[in-house]
């Protein structure tokens, strides 16, 4: 079976062509084709993403990019056998643009349609190995920790069918502090790989930086299992403001603020997770979405788990938004005995697991 996925759900038109067999637990899988284009240029002008412009740009790329996937792929569109299409969460202009896309070939070519969840194709993101194959060899139960520029989740997996949302931001997710912390500090855009990068040198330069801004952990001590990231992008706005009138803002304190609001944030989403896990004897802890590119993130969770969970995150390239990711979850959902329509589908800006 050849899928072609269709990702339009925020700022990049993303295609991916697979082949699947016919068995979600021994999932035999091939990437034939993975196609993104980014928009990062066009956003990095204003600091973030206007929806609207957003639309656009997809337009333009929607046919180019789905011409390379197939050059890609050696395949023609007619050999395609199922097409998966983010139908939500995320942003109604872009959703709208991929999903009518979509609609139009389905109906042209008469293969069936899979209106996919957007979440579920990070979570199984987890799948797809460096080569471009697949495997399914996550032990259950599972916490999975979704972050990325529009949520911040903690998930129980007991099983694919049972995923159950256990916390989430109560405002800010994330990506979207690391991204208006670095338009504070007039960083580029998307300010999480940008924070990133300087946190990093600093690392690398001072193994033992010491904590000297004070940030907030906001909700790191709260019972329960949510999150909360606006007061740390206010707490990080005064101290700039502080700063500049005290005439003491400059590049090492933009450096080190980075640094600070990474270790603060990568702090708050450890923990959490490893609480969870424990409370939920999990035997993994898996992490998905486009800050578990976060290269300290990651080191931070395997100092921390040790040999205590298994612990899984998804190839650097398929954290951020593709479209093999959500050929995987659409097919999950195929085989599961999903059915959309081309004549009746419909986008769900806010959609849940
Ligand atoms: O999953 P994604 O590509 O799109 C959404 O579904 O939102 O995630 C984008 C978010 C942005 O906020 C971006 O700043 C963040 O992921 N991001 C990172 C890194 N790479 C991307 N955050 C921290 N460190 C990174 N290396
Ligand atoms: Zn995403």
């Amino acid at each position: 079976m050849k899928i072609l996925a269709i990702e339009t759900s925020c700022d990049d038109t993303a295609m991916a062509v697979v082949e699947c067999n016919e068995d979600f637990q021994n999932l035999q899988t091939k990437l034939l084709a993975n196609v993104i284009s980014s928009q990062t240029k066009i956003h990095a002008k204003t600091g973030g993403i206007i929806p609207n412009l957003a639309a656009r740009e997809h337009e333009k790329n929607l046919v180019p990019v789905l011409k390379e996937t197939l050059k890609q792929a050696r395949l023609k569109i007619k050999e395609i056998d199922l097409i998966c299409v983010t139908k939500g969460p995320g942003l109604q202009p872009s959703l709208l643009m991929g999903l009518n896309f979509a609609k139009t070939l389905s109906y042209i070519i008469k293969k069936p349609i899979i209106g996919t969840n957007h979440l579920l194709g990070h979570i199984f993101s987890n799948f797809i190995k460096n080569d471009g194959t697949f495997k399914n060899e996550i032990k259950l139960p599972a916490v999975c920790l979704l972050v990325s520029g529009g949520h911040t989740q903690l998930y129980q997996i007991e099983s694919w069918d049972e995923i159950k949302l256990i916390g989430e931001t109560v405002d800010d997710a994330s990506g979207e502090c690391f991204d208006k912390i670095a338009k504070i500090l007039k960083l580029n855009y998307p300010g999480g790989v940008a924070i990133s990068k300087i946190g990093e040198s600093i690392r690398l330069k001072n193994k033992n930086q010491k904590l000297e801004f004070n940030l907030p952990k906001p909700l790191i001590n709260s019972k329960d299992f949510n999150f909360s990231f606006s007061g740390l992008k206010t707490a990080v706005l005064y101290l700039v403001q502080r700063l500049k009138k005290e005439k003491k803002f400059n590049k090492r304190i933009i450096q080190k603020i980075c640094f600070e609001t990474e270790e603060v944030i990568t702090e708050v989403l450890t923990f959490k997770s490893m609480k969870l896990a424990k409370e939920l004897n999990a035997k993994t802890i898996m992490i998905a979405g486009g800050v578990s590119a976060n290269k300290r993130l990651r080191s931070k969770f395997i100092e921390k788990i040790g040999d205590e969970f298994d612990f899984v995150c998804p190839d650097k390239l398929m954290s951020t938004d593709n479209g093999a990711m959500i050929a995987i979850a659409g097919y999950y959902e195929y085989l599961r005995g999903k059915k959309d329509d081309c004549l009746t589908l419909e986008v769900d800006p806010n959609l849940i697991i």
